[in-house]
């Protein structure tokens, strides 16, 4: 287990900057991965991203189906029109609980460890967690979704 300490703050600029693709599933990459899902299983976490841990590219990990699994350059080719909405939290954002809508279905596509592309259609808890890694990966937070019932 080497698990990494975890970056937090909603203005944090490593949680906001751009993250770069991946141009290959590299020998750094996987014990990256694998530090990542060290982390998140210690802090007991449903999906970790690359910027998390201070690193700026696009990979994460997600809980899909119980799961543990490693996504590379993930990318939502299709989202659902139906929102569920439910509440998150965040490694990063210790303490806080924000209702945030999401689309209940999703298709997303990624490189797995092995480097072969995948394209998974996922559903509810498991497109839930894909989406706020995903998020993650273009520097966005729960903290900047409005909270349900406000108005402007
Ligand atoms: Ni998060």
């Amino acid at each position: 287990m080497s698990p990494l300490p975890i970056v937090t703050g909603a203005d944090n600029p490593i949680l906001r900057r751009k993250n770069e693709r991946v141009p290959k599933v590299t020998k750094e990459i996987k014990k990256l991965l694998r530090d990542m899902a060290d982390s998140m299983t210690k802090e007991e976490g449903a999906g970790i991203a690359a910027p998390q841990v201070g690193v700026n590219v696009r990979v994460c990990i997600a809980v899909i189906d119980e799961k543990a699994r490693a996504l590379i350059n993930p990318d939502i080719t299709w989202k659902s029109d139906e929102l569920t909405l439910d509440e998150e939290g965040c490694l990063s954002l210790p303490g806080l609980q924000v209702t945030v809508p999401r689309a209940r279905e999703i298709t997303v596509k990624y490189l797995d460890l092995q480097g072969k592309e995948q394209e998974r259609r996922l559903a509810d808890f498991n497109a839930r967690v894909v989406q706020h890694e995903v998020d993650h990966l273009d520097g966005v937070l729960i903290s900047d979704y409005a909270p349900v019932g406000t108005t402007t």
